[in-house]
């Protein structure tokens, strides 16, 4: 492919998750050319570089003025997430945003504000919605297999990665992070249940904070309503100690039950009365979820070069955002909370 058909873009941001997406440009992204990197710590920027072959920056700023691309990636601490969407929004650029969309859901409306503004393709980097394993549920539910749905359980859980910037982890800081663990990898919980159940009403939750160096929650046990009606129990934990093994999902039905593995890169099975020991459905092929992210970017690509709808609009992917803040208000008012009012 010509680099005229490709969309170049920046990296804004080059921390662990950026080696994540890089992977997967890499992997599954053809049509996407890195052709800038930008991290105010220089020796990161510069790594990076090398790694892409991109020009390294050390201020999203100077890379608007002086790069060369259509689109920015941006990988950043959440309370980080407005300034630099905004700054690219107001350049003309296309934006791919790391969830959550930022770290108040003031702070997401004003992006999805600028967003319109600019006009240009605006989409929150959910990983999850491209993972085999959700893919493979809901296309089970979808066919019936399973029935009517009676409930879903689902379990995040295991060690923070604290990530980088300073004497104290901006993750452990509220001011930065905006929320613990549940806004955090939470999110990749619940965008499956969403896939798989529909919207989300109303919650009512517990929170506990077993890590203490870390502000926000690192415990939440929540029960949440859909408007279908189905009840569904989220857990999401870190309590910075080894844990054992259980499943990350279970879906139950009428005629059966759908089980996610943990630890497995989401291995799925199914329990219905013509496989009452379990059959595996989707195993750990290719790279399992990590290919997820070489996806969304395409998915991101294709809207940017050829017009075609994102799998999840931006206002969509305000709904993990919204149901971890409905969590955290109920903790607070120990009352069920509405997540979209
Ligand atoms: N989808 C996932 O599975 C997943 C996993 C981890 C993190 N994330 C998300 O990715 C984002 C970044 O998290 P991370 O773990 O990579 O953080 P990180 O701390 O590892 O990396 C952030 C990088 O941004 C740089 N930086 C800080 N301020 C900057 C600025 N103003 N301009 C340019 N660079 C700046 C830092 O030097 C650092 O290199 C967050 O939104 C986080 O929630 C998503």
């Amino acid at each position: 492919m010509t680099d005229a058909h490709k969309l170049k873009i920046a990296l804004v941001g080059c921390g662990g998750i950026a080696q994540a997406h890089w992977k997967g440009i890499q992997a599954h992204s053809p049509r996407i050319h890195v052709t800038a990197v930008v991290d105010t710590d220089a020796q990161r920027a510069d790594a990076m570089a090398e790694q892409t072959g991109a020009t390294p920056f050390t201020s999203l700023a100077d890379a608007l003025a002086q790069g060369d691309f259509a689109a920015v990636d941006i990988l950043l601490p959440h309370a980080l997430h407005e300034e630099a969407a905004t700054l690219a929004f107001a350049a003309g650029k296309h934006v791919v945003l790391e969830k959550p969309m930022a770290h108040t859901l003031e702070s997401a409306q004003r992006i999805l504000t600028a967003a319109k503004k600019a006009g240009t393709v605006f989409m929150v980097a959910e990983q999850a919605q491209y993972w085999p394993d959700a893919r493979a549920v809901r296309e089970l539910i979808e066919s019936g297999t399973i029935g009517e749905i009676i409930t879903a359980r689902a379990f995040f859980g295991g060690p923070v990665r604290p990530g980088s910037g300073g004497p104290r982890p901006w993750r452990y800081d509220l001011a930065m992070a905006g929320g613990g663990i549940t806004m955090d990898g939470g999110a990749h919980w619940i965008r499956p249940l969403r896939m798989w159940l529909g919207e989300i009403e109303e919650v009512v939750a517990v929170t506990g904070r077993p890590l203490v160096e870390m502000d926000g929650e690192s415990l939440a046990r929540s029960i949440l309503r859909f408007r279908s009606g189905v009840v569904a129990v989220l857990d999401t934990l870190t309590a910075g100690v080894a844990m054992g093994p259980g499943e990350e999902f279970r879906v139950t039905g009428t005629l059966g039950e759908i089980l996610v593995e943990k630890g497995r890169g989401g291995r799925v099975l199914l329990f219905d009365s013509e496989n009452p020991g379990g059959k595996v459905i989707s195993g750990q092929k290719d790279e399992g979820r990590a290919a997820a992210f070489g996806y969304e970017l395409n998915d991101f690509a294709g809207a940017v070069l050829d017009g075609t709808a994102l799998e999840a609009s931006p206002e969509y992917s305000l709904g993990e955002l919204r149901t971890a803040f409905a969590i955290y208000r109920s903790a607070e008012s120990r009352q069920w909370e509405k997540v979209w009012e």
